[in-house]
């Protein structure tokens, strides 16, 4: 089974473990999950309300069919 996941975040979550501050990748684009290696770089200028894939180091626009809230 697969499924594709939206993250809609463009920047990590800071969290601070023994002194120390650790990045978590909101942006699903980390090829170092669960943390942060910057590639939310390349999603900062999204714009609102559409919906891309990114693959290879490109980015897709892709079309977002709406769901009925009652499935
Ligand atoms: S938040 Fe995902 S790579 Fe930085």
């Amino acid at each position: 089974m697969a499924r594709i996941v939206i993250h809609e975040d463009k920047a990590p979550f800071k969290l601070e473990i023994g002194g120390e501050t650790k990045k978590i990748c909101m942006c699903g684009l980390s090829k170092n999950k669960p943390f942060c290696d910057g590639s939310h770089n390349q999603c900062t200028d999204e714009e609102e309300g559409k919906v891309y894939d990114y693959f290879n180091g490109e980015r897709l626009e892709i079309e977002r069919e709406e769901r009925d809230e009652e499935e």
